[in-house]
């Protein structure tokens, strides 16, 4: 079969968030992108036959194959800004920097060039599933699907939704509830048309945020996210003004409004979730959605840390998120190594003068297997997709860590536990060890020598 192929050597993985599986030469066979069979140990019968017929991926000794990165949230056409203007709070950083960059994509040639870059950046880190906020501007959302498709990105691709004239500056705004609709409608049916789109990159509905939008427009979309059976996506108690924003236009949480809008579904995305309370968040676990966790961008943006622990221990499905730029790093290692980082602080507290005993919330933190797992399995679940784990029927989404790059902070040693590896992965693996990434059995990023081709 042309299109199957075997990859042999180290995989490591996280099939629960507490469980880290390891295996020192494994075989994985690949047909037609998706995983049909998982050899813990590699049979040399079944090894000896790829390799005969030019189909077999051998890594290298120190070489190590991963699950993909699935990044929850990401604001493709705010990737311009990445790494600058984070010193405003959130409602005047989105009027000072974010609306007027925004605006920009208007221009659809210069979204494809922007858009380009991202992806290519993207797949470059290992995110090998994005769900991207694109802008208002039909084309250049377009783009961004075609370019999805075209580098082979599993995504989620949504044309922002926002008509509040009191939130939404005269130069970036829907011009009625009725066009927005519209508009959105035209993109679900563009990128679910895409010529050779099978299910790789998919329209998601996707209301910026409750204080963006009118009612009018919060209750179209919920009635065409049933009508179109797409997943949902927006920002939900994010911090101290939007949270406060919405109690006192709506008379209730985030979580609830959307309900009531028709817009909390199951596996749509919440982005943030910094307040949601215990009602909230049994109220997403009962409507089958998740939790986006951006915890670098919370630090700058949400004026308090995500309880994670709490929204994981009562059940409710969270993965991780970059958030482009309000989080200034691409990587979702980054995002992973953060959401270790704010728990601990969660958990101790960070400020010297208050007592230890009243510091922190005890019991916050999150481990580096949780980190990994949230990532990669933990967001798959969030969006109901198979992918993020090495299982047979899930698709072949990976990417290969070579730590033999001479510009590696990574040091593996095979004789460490796999636990004790993967901590060392999360804290300090980047892009400079990543050689080469997979979506659906076709490779997208990099090279792995004479066999590389295969899969691409
Ligand atoms: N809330 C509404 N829009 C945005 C955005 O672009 N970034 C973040 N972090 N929060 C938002
Ligand atoms: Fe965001």
């Amino acid at each position: 079969m042309t299109d199957s192929f075997a990859v042999r050597g180290a995989c490591l993985h996280t099939p629960a968030p507490d469980r880290v599986e390891a295996w020192p030469d494994a075989l994985i066979e690949v047909h037609a992108g998706t995983i049909a069979a998982v050899h813990p140990d590699a049979p040399a019968g079944v090894s000896a036959a790829y390799e005969a017929s030019g189909q077999l991926v051998h890594l290298a000794p120190r070489q190590m194959l991963l699950p993909g990165l699935v990044d929850l949230h990401i604001h493709a056409p705010q990737f311009p800004n990445l790494g600058t203007a984070l010193d405003l709070p959130l409602e005047q950083w989105l009027q000072d920097y974010t609306f007027p960059l925004e605006a920009r994509f208007a221009d659809a040639a210069y979204a494809a060039g922007v858009y380009e870059d991202l992806v290519g950046t993207l797949l470059a880190n290992g995110t090998t599933t994005a769900v991207y906020f694109a802008t208002i501007h039909l084309p250049a959302t377009q783009k961004l699907a075609e370019t999805c498709l075209r580098r082979g990105q599993r995504a989620f691709v949504g044309r922002v939704a926002m008509d509040h004239p009191d939130s939404c500056p005269a130069f970036y705004r829907d011009e009625s509830a009725d066009a927005a609709v519209a508009q959105t409608r035209a993109l679900i049916d563009h990128v679910r048309a895409l010529p050779g789109n099978a299910g790789l990159v998919r329209p998601i509905i996707t209301p910026r945020f409750i204080p963006a939008c009118t009612d009018e427009l919060l209750h179209a979309l919920g009635a065409l996210a049933a009508e179109a059976g797409c997943h949902v996506q927006t920002h939900c108690s994010e911090s101290d003004w939007e949270h406060g924003h919405v109690l006192s236009r709506c008379g209730c949480s985030d979580t609830e409004a959307l309900h009531r809008f028709g817009l909390l579904t199951a596996n749509g995305v919440l982005a943030h979730g910094n307040f949601l309370g215990d009602a909230d968040l049994a109220r997403i676990r009962s409507a089958g959605a998740g939790v986006a966790h951006c915890p670098l961008s919370n630090a700058y943006f949400a004026d308090a840390a995500f309880p994670l622990r709490a929204a994981l221990e009562k059940g409710v499905r969270v993965g991780l998120g970059t958030d482009i730029a309000g989080g200034a790093h691409p990587s979702l290692l980054d995002s992973a190594r953060m959401a270790v980082t704010a728990s601990r602080m969660l958990e101790t507290g960070v400020d010297p003068a208050v007592a230890a005993a009243a510091r922190g919330r005890p019991g916050s933190r999150i481990g580096t297997s949780e980190a990994f797992w949230l990532a990669t399995a933990g967001g798959a679940e969030v969006l109901d997709q198979q992918t993020g784990l090495f299982r047979p029927g899930y698709a072949f989404d990976a990417l290969l860590l070579d730590p033999a790059n001479p510009d590696s902070n990574l040091r593996l040693d095979p004789a460490e536990p796999a636990a004790r590896r993967l901590e060392r992965i999360v804290h300090t693996a980047g892009r400079p060890d990543i050689a080469a990434v997979w979506v659906g059995g076709r490779k997208v990023h990099g090279r792995v020598g004479n066999a590389s081709e295969r899969g691409g």
